[in-house]
């Protein structure tokens, strides 16, 4: 199995330094576009491919592209941001590459800002990711070194300049727009879209945001053609996937696999099965602001189209397993504390109604619930939903809970005409 991506990744071992990365066909893919390819070719071959944006929400990278204004009478400057503010719960598949290849990310970096003919471009990392900053900052200095950054980079006459940018612990950094208003100095509020970074982004010039996963799939795309890509997967989608699995099973982690693996094959084959004397409940497959999906999903293939299918997103294809001895109510609740502290608080619905949410799921599981609160949260899950708020964060956190609702509606059930949580040894009195 190919795993393109992963290949120089060793457990323990620091990343290639930028000669081994050369020694091992590093930065090829930078010789070929500045010398072989026009940025609409470039733009073109990634359209081919069919790469969907592996931040969470798929959208066609050629196609994202295809929106930037070019041509000699287009608005400069442009700009290129890597989306390493990776924050969903569950996910930790970008620091895998942050921290193990930094120089593969840079090397897709200059691709696609090539690509768009951007001269500026930045890494918005995580502010937790400390061994990451390191990496970057040694790497972004060896790639200015070997001219592979800065002016006239190869002789070709194209200029890029990279900057890293850390972030100060924030969800809502990773939404692209509050990114850029952060990276603008300004506090995190999401803007409205359209207009799209694409034609309005960083200091109001066009805008690429691409996540960590999505550059690293780059230069091997260019080096090896769309049918090698193609060929990778199991799929209608193409390509790999870092997919993870985190919860109570034998050998949590990370591995880059064919896109289309079924979500059995992850938990069995790769994370083991579920630990001794835990059963499946539930998965979360795309991280916390996903639905959950249950036993009869376990053989869908974790690509786009299924996923969807089944009622959930592929989001960030890393799943949350929820076992049997783990009470689904308390499970929520603890998603919907990350959420309503991570609020921005620019919308009324998702500052006043996570919050809410929260306090009605903290009663439910300690016992203090009322059985029209099931229908309260019902309608949070709707007022809260798609088109309802200023940007994505409330409707991801009202996916794991509206499904909650829907497969584990009797635990929610039983805690409030029980009056406690049966996964608690501790009766709870009702107030
Ligand atoms: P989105 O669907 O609004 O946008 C995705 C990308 O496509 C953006 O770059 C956007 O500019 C572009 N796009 C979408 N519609 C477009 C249009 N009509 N014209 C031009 N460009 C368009 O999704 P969003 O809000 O950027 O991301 C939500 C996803 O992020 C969720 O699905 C969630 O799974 C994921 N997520 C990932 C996190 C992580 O740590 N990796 C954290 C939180 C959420």
């Amino acid at each position: 199995m190919e795993t393109p991506l992963t290949q120089h990744i060793v457990a323990g071992r620091k990343p290639l330094s930028l000669k081994e990365y050369e020694q091992v066909g590093g930065y090829q893919s930078v010789r070929k576009v500045l010398k072989e390819m026009t940025p609409t070719e470039v733009q073109n071959l990634v359209k081919d491919s069919n790469l969907k944006g592996r931040g969470g929400a798929g959208f066609g990278t050629g196609l994202k592209w295809s929106f930037v204004p070019m041509g000699p009478d287009a608005a400069m400057p442009k700009y290129l941001v890597a989306n390493a503010d990776e924050m969903e719960p569950g996910t930790f598949k970008d620091r895998l590459l942050l921290e193990g290849n930094p120089h593969q990310l840079l090397e897709g970096m200059i691709v696609a800002a090539y690509a768009i003919q951007a001269n500026i471009s930045y890494v918005f990392l995580r502010w937790a990711y400390k061994l990451a900053a390191q990496e970057i900052t040694k790497a972004i200095q060896e790639a200015y070194d070997a001219g592979y950054l800065g002016k006239d980079i190869l002789g070709s006459g194209y200029n890029l300049e990279m900057y890293l940018h850390t972030g100060v612990g924030r969800y809502m950094c990773g939404e692209e727009t509050a990114l850029l208003n952060a990276l603008e100095g300004k506090r995190a509020h999401p803007r409205a879209k359209p207009p799209f970074p694409q034609v309005s982004g960083l200091f109001g010039k066009p805008t690429i945001v691409n996540n960590v996963e999505t550059l690293c799939n780059l230069p091997h795309i260019v080096n090896n053609g769309v049918e090698w890509y193609k060929g990778l997967s199991k799929s209608a989608d193409t390509g790999t996937k870092l997919y993870g699995v985190s919860g109570r099973v034998k050998t949590p982690g990370c591995w880059e696999l064919p896109i289309g693996v079924t979500i059995r094959e992850l938990l069995e084959d790769y994370a083991g099965g579920m630990q001794d004397g835990y059963l499946f409940k539930g998965v979360l497959p795309g991280g916390a602001s996903t639905d959950f999906l249950v036993e009869q999903h376990l053989d869908t293939p974790m690509d786009y189209a299924s996923i969807q299918a089944a009622g959930s997103r592929l989001g960030t294809g890393t799943m949350i397993i929820l076992d049997d001895q783990t009470c689904p109510v308390g499970f929520v609740h603890n998603l919907q504390h990350f959420f309503a502290q991570e609020s921005c608080g620019f919308c009324t619905p998702c500052r006043e109604g996570l919050p809410w949410v929260e306090r009605l799921l903290l009663a439910i599981d300690q016992g203090r619930g009322h059985p029209e609160d099931i229908q309260a949260l019902e309608f949070h899950t709707k007022y809260l939903g798609p088109g309802n708020t200023f940007c994505a964060l409330a409707p991801g956190a009202m996916e794991p809970l509206q499904s909650a609702l829907k497969y584990f509606r009797e635990d929610f059930e039983r805690h409030i005409y029980e009056h406690h949580c049966p996964w608690s040894k501790v009766w709870q009195p009702s107030i």
